[in-house]
């Protein structure tokens, strides 16, 4: 048996349509709260979008789960519509995509100098940003585009917006590990998959499209350093499961859609990740306490309790709108929620 605070989970793509309701019931089952991402295939660029979006997710119902949502930064959003939006309590983070960087990013932002006036408004009224952090240049090495982005945008941001709270999104390199412990006012979020997985998994014999996903998975020795990050309990990582499911048409075609659906594994995978390391004590910190405590909230401490089934089969896909979507697992091995 393991006993932890419910987890929450910092990074989430929920969609639209029939796969909201797939992920958003599969994520109630799992964590107290859940930070959404913005990057609908029409992302949340403006208040009226975001009201829309908050309709949808409510009429499905989320009761017992606390869903903070996040915005899409880019030229459209008016300067007065995003800061009332965020007086009004309509979201809580805003992310900021790259253009082209990744999945729905087409309207992402090409030069972030050019978004200054943003980024005052998030200083004037601490609003946090989360940043895709990949360059997008068209000759920059898909590997090296998360090391390139830290010096040529992220400090960039940092030295002229000093007081903005920044969560570097689903890091994959000892590059950003050292990033964010060396510098104030940054925090960073970390996949299951990214700690599981390397190159070698991805890429080094069949091709895997179920593990592509952006950041692109790195080697060995990043992986490494990410799984050390993890499990220091350091306060500045934690989990963010980048969670973003995709109909398996889309994946398992010549022009494969980044992303990996992990949400309905993802906790069993950490239980087993973080107690063969004998590093179970940490695995709050990791799943509840570092994240809430860089966003400065308060969550339930009330323990919940897992435990390993026995002769566990794993399915590896569920199905959703005459087609399948597939979920992402590392260990065989399945870790069930006590009722
Ligand atoms: C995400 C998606 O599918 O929305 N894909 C991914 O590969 N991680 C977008 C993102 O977070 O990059
Ligand atoms: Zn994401």
């Amino acid at each position: 048996m393991v006993s932890i605070f419910r987890p929450s989970d910092f990074h989430v793509h929920l969609r639209e349509g029939p796969i909201l309701n797939h992920s958003l019931n599969e994520n109630l089952k799992h964590f107290q709260r859940i930070l959404i991402m913005p990057n609908l295939s029409n992302p949340i660029t403006n208040s009226k979008i975001l009201l829309n979006y908050r309709n949808q997710i409510e009429e499905i119902g989320s009761n017992q789960m606390d869903i903070l949502f996040t915005v899409y930064l880019n030229d459209d959003w008016s300067i007065k519509d995003l800061e009332n939006s965020y007086q009004n309590n309509l979201f809580f983070a805003a992310k900021l995509y790259p253009k082209n960087a990744t999945t729905n990013s087409t309207s992402g932002v090409g030069d972030i100098r050019k978004l200054s006036k943003h980024f005052e408004i998030l200083e004037k009224n601490s609003i946090p940003l989360c940043l895709h952090g990949e360059t997008i240049a068209p000759f920059d090495d898909p590997f090296e585009r998360e090391k390139i982005f830290l010096n040529k945008e992220l400090v960039w941001i940092q030295n002229n917006f000093p007081n903005i709270k920044i969560t570097l999104e689903h890091i994959t390199t000892k590059d950003a590990v050292d990033y964010v412990k060396e510098n104030k006012n940054i925090g960073a979020t970390i996949t299951v998959h990214h700690l599981l997985e390397n190159t070698n998994s991805f890429l080094g014999d069949l091709l895997k499209p179920e593990l592509f996903c952006k950041p692109l998975i790195k080697n060995r020795s990043h992986q490494l350093s990410l799984q050390k990050a993890a499990l220091s309990g350091n306060k500045k990582f934690f989990f963010g499961s980048d969670s973003a499911p995709h109909l398996s048409k889309k994946k398992f075609n010549s022009q494969c859609c980044a992303g990996v659906y992990s949400s309905k594994y993802g906790v069993s995978n950490l239980i087993e990740f973080f107690s063969s390391n004998n590093k179970l004590k940490v695995l709050d910190k990791f799943l509840s306490i570092n994240g809430n405590g860089h966003y400065s909230l308060d969550f339930n401490k009330k323990k919940i309790t897992y435990k390993k089934i026995k002769n566990f089969k794993f399915v590896s896909k569920t199905r959703c709108n005459q087609d399948y979507l597939i979920h992402y697992n590392h260990y065989n091995a399945f870790w069930l929620l006590n009722k």
